[in-house]
């Protein structure tokens, strides 16, 4: 039985497929935006089907079983569209890639047997996301982003206790109390209104995180009032909250002043309220699903500040938190939910993150001419030695990872000791924001005693905290509060990344790496050694690990052209997208449709 996941409806769309082999279940997903090159892309998700079907040998969707698709939203203006056709003759070219015309096209002429669809709730992907990724064969579910959920898992079922969000029907202790409930502002999106203050987008939330953590610097003063009488069972809502955020004045720098009292006291209290409501929540879920693991998902699910607290409360036993936890995980959810649905009884552990496929290796020869770099072998000791020497490198080594988190196969890694190395890679490299933290890399079996870890931690979701010494040994990788968001290495999961952090601290003394994602401003992780190479053209990387190849940049390399490659990208990307509509669409009827809506839009 193979079973393909899609999120095909606004931000993070993309495809996962699981399937049997050999008596396990074996699973591969990918997010659109890795592939085409546009961050948190809304385009559908045509390149993340074909790597999904590849993945499997696949060449056409009638090789599936089912197809599983998040149904993101209900009140769809045409039955069975998630774009609609209103919609498409608007042409809505709104932000990102967002163009509901080429999605509608595509998704009324795809070649697949309508009978093999099946639509999945948002907020059921979610939690079907951690909970049929997760070790245990039973555990309390909770989703906390734009919709809200409780759910209970045991074995290969998973019942809804509670749900809310997203239009669809209210549940509450496994009844449905109110079909389709609108809207109100939950505890994730009273932590948006605050990041759009903030100056930051709906992906904004990691920025508002890090600035929370210069709290200790300024005096506590609260900028909004907070809705006291906001719970309500497992709803929460802060309505009033937010509308008394609205004699706020947002910050209107440019980052570069904005780790001042004001800003940083509106961030500090969010999180302030954020907390109170997700060990709320936790509190709940544990009496109402009654077990002492708890899987967890779901946009919030990535703050792992509240994560170190949640575990630490003693509410839980055990946390999973699965790494793509915010939609970049919903394929991921459909296709396990559908799976399980159909009868599936193989369950999937996922003890790693690296859902993804490993790249087919560039042609070294002609790119290392073109540009003048130089190409040798990447040997653990050689590659430690030049990161002990203060180089910046890049990783992209054997299968990607599923979700925000780089875990060292799409990866940037530096000296976490070095002076000045925070301000260095923030400044040459990632053209970000000067007060966000970068995170380190430890060994599991042995990690550094400078750190108190919260536990096992594969994914970077778990916040440690380190001593006054940590503070002084690693300073790159400890954020202003003294939080780090560690990751624990392990050999069976990536021996790779693993033996090169241990000759990193066989010559330094120190087994901890700096890691953050393989990607530069405004630009999706990198997937391919392609991109590797375009993303070394354009910062100031030092060398980067392609396969056990090391690539380094010499006296000869130039400075690429961003805006030329830019362009030939999106040539590229183009081009692949109209050899994918016509591999996987019916073209008589795209035209068709594409003439009826063009005169109907006149
Ligand atoms: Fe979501």
């Amino acid at each position: 039985m193979i079973v393909l996941g899609l999120k095909c409806f606004s931000h993070d769309t993309g495809a996962a497929i699981v399937g049997e082999t050999n008596g396990r279940l074996v699973v591969h997903a990918i997010s659109e935006a890795r592939l085409n090159r546009r961050k948190h892309s809304f385009a559908y998700p045509l390149m993340s089907i074909a790597y999904c079907l590849d993945a499997f040998g696949l060449t056409s969707l009638d090789e599936v079983d089912l197809i599983c698709i998040d149904r993101h939203m209900e009140l769809w203006p045409e039955a069975g569209s998630q774009f609609g056709y209103a919609a498409a003759q608007a042409r809505r070219h709104p932000r990102y890639d967002d163009n509901y015309r080429w999605n509608y096209l595509i998704e009324q002429t795809l070649k697949l047997d309508h009978a093999k669809v099946r639509l999945i709730n948002h907020v059921d992907a979610h939690a079907a996301s951690t909970y049929f990724a997760s070790p245990f064969d039973s555990a309390a579910v909770m989703v906390a982003e734009g919709g809200t959920g409780i759910y209970r898992g045991e074995g290969t079922t998973l019942g809804v206790v509670d749900r809310m969000g997203y239009f669809g029907d209210t549940w509450r202790d496994g009844k449905i109390v109110l079909p389709r409930k609108d809207h109100f502002v939950n505890s994730s999106f009273m932590y948006d209104a605050v990041s759009a203050l903030l100056g930051y987008d709906v992906f904004g939330a990691g920025q508002t995180m890090a600035l929370a953590g210069f709290a200790n610097r300024f005096a506590q003063r609260d900028r909004f009032t907070v809705e006291p009488d906001r719970f309500d069972g497992f709803i929460v809502n802060h309505d009033k909250t937010v509308q008394d955020m609205q004699s706020l004045e947002p910050y209107r720098g440019n980052d570069t002043d904005i780790v001042a009292e004001p800003w940083v006291n509106l961030a500090r209290q969010a999180q302030e309220i954020l907390r109170t409501d997700l060990l709320y929540l936790a509190n709940l879920t544990r009496t109402k699903a009654g077990t002492h693991q708890l899987a967890y998902a779901g946009g919030a699910a990535l703050n792992c500040l509240i994560n170190a607290e949640i575990l630490h409360a003693g509410i839980f036993d055990e946390l999973f938190v699965q790494p793509a936890a915010s939609d970049e995980g919903i394929p991921l959810g459909c296709a396990l939910h559908g799976y399980h649905t159909l009868g599936g009884k193989q369950r999937f552990v996922m003890d790693n993150g690296y859902l993804g496929k490993a790249p087919s290796p560039a042609p070294l020869g002609d790119l290392a001419r073109i540009h003048g770099l130089a190409v040798g072998s990447a040997d653990p000791d050689a590659v430690a030695a030049l990161l002990a020497n203060g180089a910046i490198i890049g990783r992209c080594v054997g299968a990607s990872e599923y979700g925000p988190r780089a875990l060292g196969n799409r990866s940037i890694l530096a000296d976490p000791r070095a002076p000045g190395m925070k301000d260095r890679l923030n400044a040459q490299i990632k053209h970000r924001e000067g007060f966000r933290p970068f995170a380190p890399s430890c060994l599991a079996d042995a990690p550094p005693d400078w750190l108190k870890a919260p536990g096992t931690s594969p994914f970077m979701l778990l916040a440690g905290q380190a001593s006054e010494i940590g503070k002084q040994t690693a300073p790159a990788v400890i954020h202003a509060d003294g939080s780090s968001r560690v990751q624990a290495v392990t050999r069976e999961a990536n021996p790779g990344y693993y033996d090169l952090i241990r000759a990193f601290g066989a010559r330094t003394g120190c087994a901890v790496l700096l890691n953050t994602s393989f990607n530069d401003k405004d630009e999706p992780i990198v997937e391919t050694e392609e991109d590797a190479i375009n993303c070394m053209l354009r910062t100031g990387l030092d060398a980067i690990v392609l396969g056990d190849r090391l690539v380094s940049r010499t006296t000869l390399t130039r400075a690429a052209d961003p805006e030329a490659m830019r362009r030939s990208t999106t040539e590229r990307v183009d081009f692949a997208y109209r050899g994918l509509i016509e591999r996987f669409c019916d073209m008589e009827a795209y035209v068709a449709l594409a003439l009826r809506l063009n005169e109907d839009s006149a």
